[in-house]
């Protein structure tokens, strides 16, 4: 069989058998049917095991009954069938390259072997053609199969290339999917922190109102502690001037009995000067429950026309009597210096009022607490004035207690800021002056303090 079979049919070292062919078949049917297995194609696989048992057979025949000129036949037709019908099959288009690489290869072979079987003579006389042909289609063969590697080779790699970015991509959808639960995760959690420090503020808003509701109510009852003490002083001018009068009475009764007129008309003199008296006290007594009252309405807001000095003046004395009232022990100096050309000034009685009691409150207690810690030279003194100035009135409250460390003095003005023990403050009374004076009287506050020394509060008003 051609060129291949001349050298390869030397029977020193083969059998007499169509070698080349027999070889070549194989190539091409090996990766035929690799190319069968690979992309599913039963049939065609199926088919090409038959063309290898049939290639098989002609071996093994030619082997053992040395008929080439018979079976050379069979092999062009095997050969030919190999790279036709392949070629001729979408299915095995991708191995087109390959399976041309052997056209030219077998044909040649195949017309050789065909040419030699019909005349010999011809053959003989064509034979130089017939082997560099043969040496042309292998050359052929060899430059197409190498230049096929080189190019599966180069897919190959862009394969991989494409197959490692599609991991890539793969792991970055992947990561994007993650990411974006947990994004989803987050803002849930997110959202829910928000929906509960959202219920906590309006949770601490409820309770701070409460609070400032307490805590007017615990000023309302140190007023009204203050308040009963005012009241009883005139109670009891009322209570002894109505009985000294009583006596008196009698007394006039018996003078009068006795024809007595000069001195029964003396007494009634005394009798109506007691009555006068019964009557300013009455009075007194009146305008403390009146004050009461006022005090234990909720402030009105409505700014009136008050004289500064005497709510100054009145509130000392309900800081100081409901102090006592609740503490028999506590004993305190207080000093008052009112500038008297002040007159009436626009503001909220009450909830000036208020603010002055709260700082009062705070200075007592300071002074009580120092007096618990020093010796009997300490005066515990508290100290109330007003001032007017070309742009405000001023008031000063003013106490010589522990004053207040530097590091809290910032504080004081927060809402529930407080030193005092549990239940004994709740730290709203100087916010709560802090907004009467800055937000309802546009004035403002200041506290100086010396620690050890005392502190004092100025309240600026405008006129
Ligand atoms: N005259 C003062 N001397 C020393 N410290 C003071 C004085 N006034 C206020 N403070 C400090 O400021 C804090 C806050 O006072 P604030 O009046 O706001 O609340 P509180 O008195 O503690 O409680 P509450 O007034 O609500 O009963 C006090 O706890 C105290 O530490
Ligand atoms: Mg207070």
């Amino acid at each position: 069989m051609a060129l291949i079979s001349i050298e390869l049919e030397s029977k020193s070292i083969f059998m007499d058998i169509s070698l080349a062919p027999f070889v070549v078949s194989l190539i091409i049917s090996d990766r035929l049917r690799k190319h069968a297995k690979a992309n599913s194609l039963p049939e065609q696989e199926k088919q090409l095991k038959y063309g290898l048992y049939f290639s098989l057979s002609l071996v093994a025949i030619e082997a053992i009954f040395s008929i080439l000129y018979i079976t050379r036949w069979f092999w062009a037709l095997y050969l030919l069938a190999l790279v036709v019908i392949p070629l001729k099959q979408n299915e095995f288009r991708a191995l087109r390259m390959f399976i041309v690489a052997f056209v030219p290869f077998v044909v040649v072979s195949v017309l050789n072997d065909l040419t030699e079987a019909i005349s010999s003579e011809f053959f003989k006389s064509t034979e130089t053609y017939f082997k560099n042909a043969s040496t042309l289609t292998f050359i052929w063969m060899i430059a197409i199969l190498f230049s096929q590697n080189r190019q599966s080779k180069a897919a190959e790699k862009e394969r991989i290339k494409r197959q490692k970015e599609d991991e890539i991509n793969r792991a970055i959808a992947i990561r994007k999917v993650e990411l974006e639960e947990l994004v989803a995760e987050r803002t849930a959690e997110l959202t829910q922190q928000k929906e509960e420090l959202e219920q906590a503020i309006t949770e601490l808003r409820a309770t701070q109102s409460q609070l400032i509701q307490s805590e007017k109510m615990a000023s309302l009852g140190e007023l009204t502690a203050g308040i009963a003490h005012e009241i009883q002083n005139p109670l009891n001018f009322v209570n002894n001037f109505s009985e000294v009068s009583k006596e008196l009475l009698d007394e006039m009764q018996a003078e009068m009995d006795k024809g007595n007129t000069a001195d029964a008309k003396q007494i009634v003199a005394d009798i109506k000067q007691n009555l006068e008296k019964i009557s300013h006290h009455g009075k007194r007594a009146d305008s403390i429950v009146k004050g009461m009252l006022l005090h234990s309405r909720a402030s009105s807001g409505q700014k009136e026309l008050t004289d500064i000095n005497a709510l100054a003046d009145e509130y000392l004395r309900l800081a100081y009597h409901g102090l006592r009232a609740k503490d028999k022990t506590f004993n305190a100096k207080f000093e008052t210096d009112f500038d008297e050309s002040i007159g009436k000034i626009s503001l909220v009685p009450q909830d000036i009022g208020r603010v002055i009691l709260n700082i009062l409150n705070n200075a007592f207690y300071a002074v009580t607490e120092k007096k618990k810690l020093s010796g009997n030279e300490y005066a515990p003194t508290v100290s109330i004035s007003t001032k007017k100035t070309d742009a405000d009135i001023q008031i000063r409250i003013a106490d010589n207690g522990n004053g207040i460390p530097e590091k809290i003095i910032d504080k004081i003005f927060q809402p529930f800021f407080t030193t005092k023990p549990a239940g004994q403050g709740t730290g709203l009374g100087l916010s709560m002056c802090y907004e009467i004076i800055n937000q309802e009287h546009g004035g403002s506050m200041l506290v100086e303090s010396s620690e050890g020394e005392g502190s004092a509060f100025i309240i600026h008003l405008p006129t």
